[in-house]
C-alpha cells in the first residue's frame, strides 16, 4: 500500500481560500480595512509547478540576501552603539505616526512579501535547505501577519478610556526554522505596535533574513525605523539582547537561549516562544486513515524541524496492541523520498546541520525496550540528509520521551486509557502543540479539559497554525514572559502598555 504521494498534498487542514492562487497572474490586492488569510500556491495548477521548476532551477547559485547580509554585519561595539543611537533617536519617530499611518505601511509590506514570495522561497531553499512545500505557506503566513498586525493596531488605538503606548526599542532574534514568517511576524508585531527594531536573524538564516527585511524597507518602513545586525561575535550578540535601553526581546528559540537571555540581565522584558515535544494521541474511535496521514505530516515535514513537530504518537487501547496503524505508518514513513530542495520530487529534505549531540543519538540509537519500526538512515556524507526514523516502544519517562530532538525522528507510546495518554503527555515539561484524533465527543471533551498544551488540534496534524484561526503560542517551558498568542487578537498588547487617559470634566 502506499499512502502519500506529496507533502504538500497531505495539508489538507488549510482553508481552501489558502490554495487557489495562480502564481502567474498578479495578486489579487488584499482588503485594507479587514483581515483575510493570504494564499498558498497550488501545485494543481501547471502554471504554479512551472513558477516553482523557475524558482528551483535557481536554488543552486542563488545569491540573494549576501549583499545586504554583508552591509548589516558589525564586528565592533562603536557599530552596536551607532545601532542603538539610531533606534532611539530617528527610529523613535515611529511611535509618531498613527496607527492608520503604521497599517497602510504594514499593509504594503504584505503586498511586497507577496510579490517576493518567490525570492524568499528560493533564498529559504538555498540557505536552509527547506521544500518548496514548506516555505510557500511560510510566506503565506508572513504575507497575513503584516495585514492581520496592521488591522489590530488600528483596533488598539480605537480602544476608548486608555491609550496604547509602545514598548520602545525591540530587539527581535527569531529562529532558522522558519526564517522568514517567524521573523517577519516578530518585527511586524513591534512595528505595529509603534516600536523601533532591530532584528538580528538567525546565523544559519542571514540571508532569509535580509531579504525579509529588504521587503519591509521597499514598503515603507524607514531604516532607522527597522535596523538589520548580523554579528560573527557572541560577546556582541549578548550586548545587543541584554543592553539596558532594550524595552522588549521577542525571542523564538530554545529554552536554554531564553534562560541564557534571562542570565544576561535579570530584569530582561523578554517575550520568548521555546521548545516543544508535541505528541498525537490516537484513540480506537479515529478515522485511522487520516491519524495516520496527519502523524507523519506532523513529524517529518520540514524533517521535523519545527517546534510544533510531533515527535510522540501515543496509540491507545485496542490501536496499541494491533499493528493495523503501525502498518500504515510503516508503509507512509517508508515512501517519503526525502532529497534536497532543488529536486521537485523531494518530500523531505536535509537538516539544518549534520546531526550532533543528542539528534544524532536519537537517529542511531534505541533506548532501552525501544525497536525502530523504521529505521533512518545517513543517506550521503554531508551528515545532513536523513531518511525518517520511527521508534516502537517509547516508555514513560525515558529520554525519549521527555526530549525535544527537532529532527525527523518519532516514537511510538502505548496507553491503556485516554486518561493514561493524557498523563503521558502532560508529563513533559513543555506544552506548545498537543494533536488528537478522536471521533467520540466525550473523548474529545475530556482531553480538551486536561490537556496542557498552548495549540490544541482535533483531527489536524500539530503544524501549521494560521494567522487569525488559531493563534500560536505554548505554555509550561514552550513560553517564557508571553502569555499571548502571535497571530492572534492579544498580541500587540504584551509589545505596550496601557495608559489610562484623564477623565475629563
Ligand atoms: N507556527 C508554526 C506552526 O504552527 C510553528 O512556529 O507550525
Amino acid at each position: 500500500t502506499r499512502f502519500l504521494n506529496s507533502l504538500a498534498e497531505l495539508d489538507d487542514s488549510v482553508p481552501a481560500s489558502h490554495r487557489v492562487q495562480d502564481r502567474t497572474k498578479p495578486a489579487e490586492p488584499m482588503p485594507t480595512d479587514s483581515f483575510k488569510n493570504a494564499a498558498d500556491t497550488d501545485p494543481a495548477i501547471a502554471a504554479n509547478r512551472a513558477w516553482g521548476d523557475g524558482i528551483l532551477s535557481r536554488i543552486a547559485s542563488s545569491q540573494l540576501g549576501n549583499e545586504t547580509v554583508a552591509q548589516h554585519t558589525i564586528t565592533t561595539e562603536a557599530q552596536l552603539e551607532q545601532v542603538f543611537a539610531t533606534a532611539n533617536g530617528p527610529g523613535a519617530s515611529w511611535r509618531q505616526k498613527s496607527a492608520a499611518e503604521r497599517a497602510e505601511i504594514l499593509h504594503r509590506a504584505g503586498e511586497v512579501l507577496e510579490a517576493r514570495r518567490a525570492e524568499l522561497m528560493e533564498v529559504a531553499a538555498s540557505e536552509t535547505g527547506k521544500t518548496l512545500d514548506q516555505s510557500d505557506p511560510e510566506v503565506t503566513e508572513a504575507i497575513d501577519f503584516a495585514h492581520y498586525y496592521a488591522e489590530q493596531a488600528k483596533k488598539l488605538e480605537r480602544i476608548s478610556g486608555a491609550s496604547f503606548v509602545p514598548a520602545g526599542l525591540t530587539v527581535v532574534t527569531p529562529p532558522w526554522n522558519f526564517p522568514v514568517a517567524i521573523p517577519a511576524g516578530s518585527t511586524l508585531a513591534a512595528l505595529a505596535a509603534g516600536s523601533p527594531v532591530i532584528i538580528k536573524p538567525a546565523a544559519q538564516a542571514r540571508r532569509c533574513g535580509a531579504v525579509m527585511v529588504e521587503a519591509l524597507w521597499e514598503a515603507g518602513v524607514p531604516r532607522d525605523v527597522l535596523q538589520l545586525v548580523n554579528m560573527g561575535d557572541r560577546a556582541l550578540g549578548s550586548k545587543l539582547v541584554s543592553d539596558p535601553r532594550v524595552d522588549r526581546v521577542i525571542l523564538t528559540g530554545g529554552y536554554e537561549t531564553a534562560e541564557l537571555f534571562r542570565s544576561l540581565r535579570n530584569d530582561l522584558p523578554l517575550l520568548a516562544e521555546t521548545s516543544g515535544k508535541n505528541a498525537i494521541i490516537v484513540t480506537p474511535s479515529a478515522d485511522l486513515d487520516l491519524a495516520a496521514k496527519d502523524v507523519i505530516y506532523s513529524a517529518f515535514g520540514h524533517a521535523g524541524q519545527k517546534c510544533s513537530a510531533a515527535s510522540l504518537v501515543i496509540l491507545v487501547g485496542s490501536v496499541a496492541t494491533s499493528q493495523r496503524f503501525r502498518n500504515q505508518l510503516l508503509d507512509g514513513v517508508a515512501s517519503l523520498k526525502v532529497g534536497y530542495p532543488q529536486d521537485a520530487t523531494t518530500q523531505m529534505g536535509p537538516i539544518i546541520e549534520p546531526a550532533k549531540g543528542k539528534l544524532l543519538s536519537a537517529l542511531t540509537s534505541v533506548g532501552m525496550g525501544e525497536k525502530w519500526l523504521v529505521e533512518p538512515k545517513q543517506l550521503d556524507d554531508s551528515g545532513k540528509l536523513w531518511s525518517p526514523g520511527v521508534r516502537d516502544g517509547v516508555k514513560p519517562g525515558s529520554e525519549y520521551h521527555l526530549t525535544e530532538y527537532f529532527g525527523p525522528v518519532l516514537g511510538i507510546m502505548t496507553a491503556k486509557t485516554l486518561g493514561e495518554a493524557i498523563d503521558m503527555v502532560n508529563a513533559i515539561d513543555y506544552g506548545l502543540t498537543s494533536g488528537l484524533h478522536s471521533l467520540n465527543s466525550d473523548e474529545i471533551g475530556l482531553w480538551l479539559e486536561n490537556i496542557q498544551a498552548g495549540n490544541l488540534y482535533v483531527n489536524r496534524g500539530t503544524t501549521g497554525a494560521i494567522v487569525q484561526r488559531q493563534p500560536f503560542g505554548g505554555w509550561k517551558k514552550s513560553a517564557v514572559g508571553a502569555g499571548t498568542k502571535a497571530g492572534g487578537p492579544n498580541y500587540l498588547m504584551g509589545l505596550g502598555n496601557w495608559e489610562i487617559a484623564p477623565t475629563q470634566d
